[in-house]
């Protein structure tokens, strides 16, 4: 049986308590999608996790973009998993390439944060993906088995994680993978899997791609194999998220 589809809609550090509302009642709350075939997160800034929460309908999932390394103490300005985890939440983001990029976050602190998420119970989008001096160096594939390997450093329950592999140059670009593009990272990250955790983790691990997913790529994206969803960040702000959704139908 295929995996579940999953969609995940990284709003960023977007929005205003206005457009969260319109987003949550007027997109997402009104999709006609089959939930058994899809699962479908959102992860809306910090500020407004539990504002969404209380619209949504339930069987939309509501995520943080990020936790901290620490727990919850005295660390100015962090919001750590415990939070999370208080508010009923479910799922985390890690490892975006902003955080990467912008933070200064490692594939060591990354690998630390996704041990603390699931360590309390999270569940956690995983994020990974060469820059474009990567792929043009065609080191595509070294790249992601070196960040799966950091990955994999802190992962104690393979069940709970879904991998989001988001090449750099095609996030926020409009310039998205090709299908085969996609599709050619995603088998390689099924192998590694089955090399280095086991057959039926390669088999069940839900693998997505984000960058610059439309409603007008969406459709040719998911029809590849090893495809098993996405995580959208500018189209999941637009009406436009419920026709990807939908594609999952
Ligand atoms: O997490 C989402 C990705 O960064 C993709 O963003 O769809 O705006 O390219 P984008």
């Amino acid at each position: 049986a295929r995996r579940q589809f999953f969609v995940g809609g990284n709003w960023k550090s977007n929005g205003t308590q206005a457009s969260v509302r319109e987003l949550c009642e007027q997109v997402l709350n009104s999709t006609s999608i089959d939930f058994s075939r899809v699962q479908v997160v959102v992860a809306p800034a910090f500020i407004f996790l539990q504002f969404a929460r209380s619209l949504l309908r339930p069987n939309i999932a509501v995520s943080a973009q990020n936790c901290s390394l620490t727990g919850s103490g005295p660390f100015t300005g962090e919001v750590a998993v415990e939070h999370i985890v208080d508010l009923g939440l479910n799922w985390t983001i890690l490892g975006h390439s902003e955080r990467r990029n912008l933070y200064g976050e490692t594939d060591d602190i990354v690998s630390k944060k996704v041990n603390r998420a699931l360590a309390h119970g999270l569940s956690v989008i995983a994020c990974f993906g060469e820059n474009l001096q990567e792929r043009k160096s065609g080191i595509t594939l070294d790249v992601v088995a070196r960040q799966l390997d950091s990955l994999k450093k802190g992962i104690i329950d393979w069940n709970k994680v879904v991998l989001a592999y988001e090449p750099v140059w095609a996030i926020g670009t409009g310039i998205n993978a090709t299908p085969e593009q996609a599709q050619e990272v995603h088998a390689m990250i099924r192998n590694w899997l089955s090399t280095n955790v086991s057959a039926e983790v390669a088999e069940r691990t839900r693998v997505i791609y984000g960058g610059s997913v439309t409603d007008q790529n969406a459709a040719q994206l998911i029809s590849k194999n090893d495809v098993d969803g996405f995580l959208v960040g500018g189209a999941s702000l637009k009406p436009a998220f419920r026709v990807i959704l939908e594609v999952t139908n």
